[in-house]
């Protein structure tokens, strides 16, 4: 029998990266190998992302392309996976009618029956959001894989060393310029006992560092019952996490400033294994901006944090999301984000142009922002950013860094410090992916660091 070979191609956040390496292992089980060519396999699955309008049209244009592979090889099998094809859904096979399976958020489980469905019956599925969805416990059979498998997009794809593990799925909050609520669907935390089981597994195979994911999560544990204690949270979550044995780093993401608690920030001086590193989007500087947002927070809670999480750990490395141009930015509520920007000195940031998603609130607001102008405002923000991110980096030069090796090779290694921050060690030799050494940050610059090491 021949053997049918599948590649999938990941847009978007690392919830897709673990949807992916879920799919990847339910298709092992129906008979399925990863394979090395998008135009080749068998079966292609896209997981989309559509966050931005971007990110919509790449998954756009790719099935056009997709669509003369078809011709050529009849019996490919198509598969649209994601956020895109959650929104989606049957329009787009309507657009698209080579694709053969339109699979959303929910049903990545059922991937391997679904497509052995469409072979048999010969026709096109569409599967939709559920009520009362469960996320399904599955443990990870991966032993630790190269980090760039190449069925997979490799330019998200975590180091084999580090892996995501969802918490949660869904989101309730409703910010109005984002489609997540619509594509995830409710807020669903999995039991804690399931998510533990699953870090020790990951851990017995080799893995060193941990990230929780979530849309938000603090929340973790507050729409459904996750554990026998009626008050277990996403901090209970964490310490019961932290404490597997061999665990070496824990991270998670990503956080709503407006439930942040000092119950979680506490954990930051508590929790030995837990990184002195927290992304927490700010989105706007304005207030006028953040509430038609519906952010639920304001600038001075926003610092408050900051302020609170530095008491509790001087070390920590902020990172934030901002979106420029949100419809009504005017030049005032832009010069606000340039100050928040200013005081809080982010590590790093990742900036966005407001982008119209369909279905969201912000999509009917009146007052949006011309294209030139989001392009101006955006470039003075990275700027600015980019010479922060430097100055930040530039205090880690002359000081002595754990690095944990992502990998090695012939053009040098490269790892990562517990504050995230990418290092390139300069003289090192036959270090392996997954130990941990310690190094001597010789050179910063805007985007990582440089290191030299005694092994
Ligand atoms: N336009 C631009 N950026 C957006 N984000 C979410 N929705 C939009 C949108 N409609 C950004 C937010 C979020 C990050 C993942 O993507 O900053 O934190
Ligand atoms: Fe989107 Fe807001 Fe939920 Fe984050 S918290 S996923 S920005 S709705």
């Amino acid at each position: 029998m021949k053997i049918k070979t599948f590649y999938i191609k990941t847009f978007g956040c690392q919830m897709n990266e673990r949807d992916s390496e879920i799919m990847a292992q339910s298709l092992g089980k129906f008979g399925y190998q990863p394979g090395t060519d998008l135009y080749e396999a068998d079966l292609v699955i896209l997981n989309t992302c559509s966050i931005r309008a971007k990110a919509e049209q790449k998954v756009m244009s790719l099935l056009g392309y997709l669509r003369k592979a078809k011709t050529k090889n009849p019996a490919m099998r198509i598969c649209v996976a994601g956020c895109v094809a959650q929104q989606e859904g049957g329009r787009i096979i309507k657009r698209m009618p080579h694709v053969d399976l339109v699979i959303g958020t929910q049903n990545i489980y059922k991937i391997g029956t679904l497509i052995e469905e469409v072979e048999t019956t010969g026709k096109q599925i569409v599967t939709s959001l559920e009520d009362d969805y469960v996320i399904p416990h599955v443990l990870p059979e991966i032993a630790i894989t190269k980090s760039n498998d190449s069925s997979m997009d490799d330019s998200i794809a975590p180091p084999a060393y580090a892996k995501f593990v969802t918490i949660m799925q869904g989101c309730n909050n409703y910010c109005t310029y984002c489609v997540v609520p619509y594509t995830r669907g409710r807020e669903v935390s999995r039991k804690n006992n399931d998510i533990v089981d699953e870090v020790k597994v990951l851990v017995r195979s080799g893995v060193k560092e941990i990230t929780l994911l979530g849309q938000n999560v603090n929340s973790y544990g507050r729409t459904n019952k996750v554990s026998d204690s009626a008050t277990y949270n996403f901090s209970n979550l964490l310490r019961d996490v932290s404490q597997v044995e061999g665990l070496e780093r824990l991270r998670f993401t990503t956080s709503n400033p407006k439930d942040l608690t000092d119950e979680l920030m506490q954990c930051f001086k508590d929790i030995k294994n837990l990184c002195p590193q927290f992304h927490l989007p700010v989105q706007s500087g304005s207030n006028a901006i953040l509430k038609k947002m519906n952010r639920k927070y304001s600038v001075e809670q926003y610092f408050d944090h900051v302020e609170h999480l530095r008491e509790y750990c001087p070390e920590i490395a902020l990172t934030t999301d901002v979106i420029i141009g949100f419809p009504g930015e005017k030049d005032e509520d832009f010069d606000a984000t340039m100050k928040l920007l200013n005081d809080v000195r982010f590590h790093g940031s990742f900036s966005f142009k407001y982008s119209d998603r369909p279905g969201t609130v912000a999509s009917t607001f009146e007052g949006k922002v011309e294209e030139i102008v989001k392009s101006e405002r955006l470039a003075i923000f990275q700027k600015r950013q980019d010479k922060i991110s430097l100055s930040r980096n530039q205090e880690y030069v002359g000081t002595i860094k754990r690095i944990l090796i992502e990998r090695c090779g012939k053009d040098g290694c490269r790892g990562r410090t517990d504050t995230n921050h990418i290092v390139h060690l300069e003289n090192c030799s036959e270090l392996k992916g997954g130990e941990m050494i310690d190094a001597k940050i010789s050179h910063a610059g805007q985007h990582s660091l440089q290191g030299v090491t005694s092994k």
